[in-house]
């Protein structure tokens, strides 16, 4: 059905309200920057062409666009149908549907959107709006209905009468055109309102004065359209996210004692029956195995790989390393550039000094180790299989610990051969 769409995704805004250098659809959600949601959902409507508009930072943004999207540079920020203007352009021959996403709109969801499209290409309308009921409808642009209820044009807050302003239907602002009746209503959209901006929206009044047929669908879920304009809207939507990405996990057979005390980014991978405990930060580019233990107050950084039964535990921060099956770090300490063998135990409050003030250096601990409490390894070092720590003992870097020795002190120094 998709071959006769086209999908614009509007990203030239400045930001004003996220006070911020970088653009707003760079911020992370979950991990991940806001655009690239958006630019999922785009993948998965398989469009004859996608157009994105940028403006502010373009160079930036335009890094993370997907092969064969097209780019159109809004120079200078006129309102949403000027965006919309300077995609067409780029759309000169092609016949059908237009659909206009605003890229800080992470959370809508691919459903929402086939429903939209549906309706729109079955009605043979010339528009079909997502809208919305709100309690709140402040700062949303709201939509006007004749006296047969048919929508007949939306009215921005600022130039809304108070009558206009108690209406609680609002647009969400994603609507699919008839790329005809787009087109020629564009050029009838003038800047006459209070920001001086030429309104995407207007068109809708144009169509509407003109006999076209407006449709409307209901988005349902009013979270779905949060577009995120400021830092507090960035943190509700990482919330909804959040929320999202740990419900499947749970589906996927993982448990996750406290959802509100725990962080996981998105792309994480979680095997079955490992157990999340409260207070734990799962960051990107991470993988758990199956029946792991995590937390409480675990800190699980990018680049950490953890095979099955592995439990890092309380107070354990964990940055670019691997642990074997079977192995354990269960209270507090600092694993960095690891790579820990098999059944290895490391004792309360291990540190790997792994940074010595220029590289990162790597730890490689062997198949059965016993690291003791408090101990301190430098590195780059290897502890050799079956070897033991002594409690507090410094292992200095390259003293390599061979296999089966114990060494303690500082620094640590062998005491005995094990058979
Ligand atoms: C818009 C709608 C409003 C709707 C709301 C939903 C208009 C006039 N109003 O208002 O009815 O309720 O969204 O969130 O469309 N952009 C450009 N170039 C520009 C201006 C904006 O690319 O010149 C992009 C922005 O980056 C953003 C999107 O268009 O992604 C929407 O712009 P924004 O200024 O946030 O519109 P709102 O005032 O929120
Ligand atoms: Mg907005």
């Amino acid at each position: 059905m998709n071959k006769n769409t086209a999908v614009i995704i509007l990203a030239a805004g400045k930001s004003t309200r996220m006070k911020s250098d970088i653009p707003k659809v760079l911020h992370p959600i979950c991990g991940r920057p806001v655009l690239e949601y958006v630019l999922d959902l785009v993948d998965t409507l398989k469009a004859k062409e996608v157009i994105a508009v940028l403006g502010y930072k373009h160079q930036e943004v335009r890094k993370i666009l997907r092969p064969g999207i097209k780019v159109a540079i809004q120079k200078k920020l006129r309102g949403t149908a000027d965006a919309v203007k300077t995609a067409m352009p780029l759309l000169k021959n092609f016949k059908g549907t237009i659909l206009v996403l605003y890229a800080d709109n992470p959370l809508l969801k691919k459903e929402t959107i086939k429903k939209l499209l549906e309706r729109h290409i079955n009605n043979n309308a010339d528009a079909t709006l997502l809208t919305a009921k709100v309690n709140k409808p402040e700062g949303y642009g709201r939509i006007l209905r004749d006296k047969y209820a048919s929508i007949s044009g939306i009215v921005e807050e600022k130039d809304a009468s108070d009558f206009q302003k108690s209406i609680k239907e609002i647009n969400t602002g994603i609507v699919c055109f008839n790329k005809e009746k787009l087109a020629g209503s564009l050029k009838s959209v003038r800047a006459k309102n209070a920001k001086k901006e030429f309104y995407l929206t207007d068109v809708i009044s144009l169509l509407y004065g003109s006999g076209g047929l407006v449709g409307g669908v209901d988005i349902g879920d009013i979270n779905e359209s949060l577009g995120i304009n400021s830092r507090a809207e960035l943190a509700q939507a990482n919330k909804i996210m959040q929320k999202r990405l740990q419900e499947s996990w749970m589906r996927e057979g993982v448990t996750i004692i406290d959802p509100d005390s725990t962080f996981i980014s998105y792309g994480v991978k979680i095997g079955r029956d490992t157990t999340i405990y409260p207070f734990t930060v799962i960051e990107k580019d991470v993988k758990i195995g199956g029946q792991c233990s995590v937390g409480p107050f675990a800190h699980v950084r990018p680049g950490t790989f953890l095979d099955n039964n592995v439990t890092v535990g309380n107070f354990i921060e964990v940055s670019r390393s691997r642990f074997s099956a079977r192995s354990r770090a269960k209270h507090f300490g600092f694993i960095g550039d690891a790579r820990v063998g098999p059944s290895v135990n490391i004792g309360a409050g291990t540190v790997t000094a792994n940074y010595d003030g220029k590289n990162k250096n790597i730890t490689r601990i062997g198949e059965k180790a016993f690291i003791g409490s408090d101990t301190v390894l430098v590195a780059p070092v290897k502890i050799g299989k079956r070897a033991k720590t002594g409690a507090g003992s410094v292992v200095t870097r390259n003293r390599d610990v061979p296999g089966g020795v114990t060494v303690v002190g500082v620094p640590a120094r062998p005491i005995k051969k094990s058979q």
